[in-house]
């Protein structure tokens, strides 16, 4: 039920904070260390390569995934779209793991893969909000997400409990492969739970982001670099989608070669800015964007923040920045939705399980 809530969007965005904590109390042992089923730890470690395969925002949970799998436990790690991996499959390696992220569990197009590296013989693992949903059923393991039914079409809390479950896999198999990740992953967690609590305090401020920046608007791009980037795919598809405003996400870098030419004057343009390594190059990227004219409005994290910038994140682990940082992004496409007298629920053409190929 979404009680008090005019939307179940809404609902869910300010439900984050609490699944988060519920994520690391489902994942730890007494001893309050994380844990996950030896059988799936035993199983990635013996992969020589991951295959996460997944559809839209599961998808761009999955590009998050990849670097905690790299960055972590050092396995090297692929991310696909679905509905291209059915009938394009790659080269495989000799031991891959399949990994499929999927809120419902239910998605047609990762069903289909599925099946086929079944076929093949090969394993697989699903990260689910949806116990005994088919790609449950059907892999060798299942991850639950413990997010609570999400009704809202648009995926919030889904997506974060996924990029969270998936922090913890890697960092479970990190310790099972005797990696130090130096990193505390059950207090970063719980500082991450905090800043999203602080985040969903400010959402006044993203509303009056969403007057600004997008009353009016015909298109919006959302532009970062390295995980800033994954979470500007999921920020361009969450504003699309309920806001029926054209929304993309780019590459920083690839601005130059290419999109630069859809700014106008006026056009907003957001730009995340939580990785220190590209700090300075996504800046640069701004300006280049504000010079021929773009409405820039940048979020940046504590530590990076400069002159100028519309909002600055709450300080959380640098590999964790990806479950704060899209938090704006949800509040600003649900109240430019809002602002737009949108069914923010149920948007047009979409449902919330995609049961077809
Ligand atoms: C976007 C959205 C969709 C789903 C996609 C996959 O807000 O909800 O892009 O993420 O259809 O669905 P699942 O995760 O159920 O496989």
């Amino acid at each position: 039920e979404k009680g008090t809530y005019p939307h179940y969007m809404l609902k869910e965005i300010d439900e984050q904070p609490i699944v988060i904590r519920k994520i690391v109390k489902e994942y730890s042992d007494n001893q309050g260390d994380l844990q996950i089923d030896q059988a799936i730890v035993d199983a990635v470690k013996a992969a020589d390569r991951l295959y996460i395969v997944a559809a839209g925002t599961s998808y761009h949970a999955g590009m998050i995934g990849k670097n905690f799998f790299e960055r972590l436990a050092k396995i090297p790690t692929e991310v696909h779209v679905a509905s291209e991996f059915v009938y394009n499959t790659p080269l495989l390696t000799k031991k891959p793991l399949f990994i499929f992220i999927s809120q419902s569990g239910e998605t047609a197009d990762s069903r289909a893969v599925l099946v086929k590296i079944k076929e093949l013989g090969y394993n697989a693992l699903t990260i689910t909000n949806v116990p005994g949903s088919t790609l449950s059923r059907e892999a060798d393991h299942t991850l639950l997400l413990h997010a609570g039914p999400e009704i809202a079409v648009a995926s919030t809390k889904a997506y974060t409990a996924q990029v969270a479950v998936l922090a913890i896999l890697a960092q479970v198999v990190a310790k099972g492969k005797n990696i130090d990740t130096k990193i505390d992953l059950s207090r970063e967690l719980s500082i991450v739970a905090s800043a999203m609590e602080t985040l969903c305090d400010h959402r006044e401020d993203f509303e009056k982001m969403a007057r600004e920046f997008l009353t009016d608007a015909r298109n919006a791009f959302f532009i970062g670099r390295g995980l800033d980037y994954a979470v500007c795919l999921e920020g361009a598809l969450k504003l699309k989608e309920i806001s029926y405003i054209q929304a993309e996400g780019f590459a920083g870098g690839e601005l130059k070669h290419g999109p630069i030419a859809l700014i106008e004057d006026g056009t907003p343009v957001f730009a995340l800015a939580t990785q220190e390594n590209v700090n300075l190059n996504i800046r640069g990227n701004v300006k280049e964007v504000v010079s021929r004219g773009a409405n820039a409005c940048i979020i940046s994290m504590k530590g990076l923040e400069m002159k100028g910038d519309a909002f600055v994140l709450p300080e959380v682990h640098p590999i964790l920045t990806p479950l704060i940082s899209v938090i704006p992004l949800q509040f600003i496409s649900y109240y430019a939705a809002l602002h737009r007298g949108c069914d923010v629920d149920k948007p047009r053409n979409l449902a919330k399980s995609v049961t077809v190929e």
